[in-house]
């Protein structure tokens, strides 16, 4: 069992509070964003999908005081909770939180050079996740980490006949990585309170691997 947590405790009962669908990354695989981040010493991440903000509280804790974690919400209700939580975790100052579909984001993000970003964490609209996988590996550097949530999906992502979109789309996904030769990446299944799921871990790698 982690040990208690304030912020994070706090952001999970108010996301319950506000009527949020719990489908929040769970504790373990929280901490495995956080050390990550960490590990690679990140200092500009990237997040499809902020819900309440309990993923983003966990990545933005391993970034320096100069960090910056932008997070990409469509929801703007989600978005509010998500503000107050980010907020009363003491990062309000490093996350900088977007509201409105990712991808009409994206354009801005790349206006501004906001990246290269050293991690990014797929985990908004599943079908979409392909082509926000194609995006962060143009706005990545050699050493950067791009993962996605929710690739497994109780093991249905080995089926190649489902008609399942967002199995289709899990499984494009691992074609796009397959077939790119300066991406390194496994897929991990997690079993726990919230299931049978995954994440992909991709490294974006200097030369062929
Ligand atoms: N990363 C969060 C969970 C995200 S759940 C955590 O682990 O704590 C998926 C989120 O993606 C939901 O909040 C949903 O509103 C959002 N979402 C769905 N489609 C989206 C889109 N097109 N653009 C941005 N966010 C989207
Ligand atoms: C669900 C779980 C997730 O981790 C997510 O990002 C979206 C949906 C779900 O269980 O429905
Ligand atoms: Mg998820």
């Amino acid at each position: 069992m982690a040990p208690e947590d304030p912020a994070l405790d706090a952001a999970l009962e108010a996301s319950e509070k506000a009527g949020l669908p719990p489908i929040q990354v769970s504790p373990p695989q929280g901490k495995l964003l956080y050390l990550l981040a960490s590990a690679i010493r990140a200092r500009t991440i990237l997040e499809f999908g902020t819900l309440g903000g309990y993923s983003t509280i966990w990545l933005a804790r391993a970034l320096p005081e100069d960090g910056r974690l932008t997070t990409l919400e469509a929801d703007p209700g989600y978005a509010d909770v998500a503000r107050e939580n980010i907020d009363r975790a003491g990062l309000g100052d490093v996350v900088d939180l977007r509201v409105g579909p990712a991808f009409d984001l994206l354009p801005d993000l790349a206006a501004e050079d906001a990246g290269p970003f050293d991690l990014t964490f797929i985990d908004a609209d599943k079908e979409r996740s392909p082509d926000y996988f194609a995006w962060a590996l143009e706005h990545s550097h050699p050493g950067s980490l791009i993962i996605a949530d929710n690739v497994v999906r109780a093991g249905e992502l080995a089926d190649e006949h489902s008609e399942d979109p967002k199995v289709r789309a899990q499984r494009r996904l691992h074609e796009m990585i397959a077939a790119e030769s300066h991406v390194s990446a496994t897929t991990i299944q997690t079993v726990g309170g919230k299931g049978y799921d995954g994440f992909t871990i991709a490294l974006v790698a200097a030369r062929p691997i």
